[in-house]
């Protein structure tokens, strides 16, 4: 492992002022999120879609330090038979691969899952590598409910995320290391951080029991917030503070950054909390954004399947982009919002 290599390239990952495009999403979630704007998930309209995005010079290269691919896009080319992954390159973000197969459910822990995708993953790690691919994303899910979630499943996701990330900067690939606190419940913040909290403690530990270079990883979390059915939702000052607190007992100061999913936040909550973190600042790492829903979502809903919506797909993508950008800096304001909307 060449760890100073891997230190730039994480580095370069959340460098301030950008964060990473979350283009990862399954043959399965990506035909709901075309089922809700109403187009068919073909391979040619995943493709279509994801070289819009792509193409999206302004967002791409003002904004967007990296991109997640699925390995159907790794593999695929845009319509004039340029690979994707180069169109990425050429933009000067840097491609990553999602690399986990999905979840299943965790035997005697009902309602709970695993995330699988360790066989032969050296093998693909090292295809990945030789086809573009500098970083790898790896989710493990963690939900909260009646009883759950047991130790069974937080030590079991966090030993299969370290064995994953170990592999990864053996393979001379940046993992991004992400184990999600689902927000689907009805859960208070404060169960959300003493959940998160366990969950990350006992992350950190199995990336030292298996020694990952913590200086050459990204840390994925979700954010300290009440869950979406839960009828009193924190405030963003609440969500900043609490987030900011968690981060500093858990995450050692020699993770680089940190890059937060979205995890079901609408867009401009999202941004606001980024940018209120940021805002309290004299922080370790850079916390920039790896957002899916919460950068795809508008330019998904303006693009709707349609060429001649190509442009305003591209226009919405770079107003997220560029909000979050500002976010990642702590200099999001809302007025910009409605102004540049
Ligand atoms: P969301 O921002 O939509 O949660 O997606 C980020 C991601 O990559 C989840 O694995």
């Amino acid at each position: 492992m060449k760890l100073a290599e891997l230190h730039a390239i994480a580095q370069a990952m959340v460098q301030p002022g950008k964060g990473i495009l979350a283009a990862d999403e399954s043959a399965g979630t990506i035909k709901k999120r075309f089922d809700a704007i109403g187009v068919a998930s073909t391979e040619q309209s995943r493709r279509d879609y994801r070289e819009m995005l792509f193409r999206s010079s302004a967002a791409m290269q003002g904004c967007i330090s990296g991109v997640i691919l699925y390995d159907e896009t790794i593999w695929q080319d845009a319509a004039d038979g340029t690979p994707l992954i180069k169109l990425i390159e050429q933009a000067g973000s840097i491609p990553g691969i999602k690399v986990d197969e999905g979840t299943q459910p965790l035997p005697c822990c009902p309602g709970e899952t695993i995330t699988i995708g360790l066989d032969r993953l050296a093998e693909r790690l090292a295809r990945y590598y030789e086809r573009g691919a500098r970083f790898a994303k790896w989710r493990a899910v963690i939900d909260i409910g009646d009883g759950i979630p047991s130790y069974a499943a937080i030590h079991t996701n966090a030993h299969a995320l370290a064995r994953y990330a170990a592999l990864c900067q053996a393979a001379q690939i940046v993992p991004i290391v992400e184990p999600e606190v689902l927000m689907d419940g009805g859960h208070d913040i404060d169960r959300c951080y003493e959940v998160t909290e366990f969950v990350l403690k006992e992350t950190f530990q199995e990336l030292y029991y298996q020694k990952v270079a913590l200086e050459g990883m990204i840390l994925k979390p979700n954010m300290a917030v009440a869950g979406k059915k839960a009828a009193k939702q924190a405030g963003i000052a609440e969500v900043a503070e609490k987030t900011v607190k968690l981060l500093k007992a858990c995450v050692p100061a020699a993770v680089p950054g940190i890059a937060f999913l979205s995890g079901g936040q609408s867009d401009q909550d999202a941004t606001a909390h980024l940018d209120a973190m940021n805002k309290i600042g004299g922080l370790p790492w850079h916390l920039t954004f790896s957002y899916g829903r919460a950068l795809q979502a508008a330019p998904q809903k303006a693009w709707a399947g349609q060429a001649a919506n190509v442009a305003a797909g591209q226009a919405a993508f770079s107003h997220r982009a560029r909000m979050n950008a500002l976010a990642s800096r702590g200099q999001w304001d809302a007025a910009l919002e409605s102004k540049a909307a």
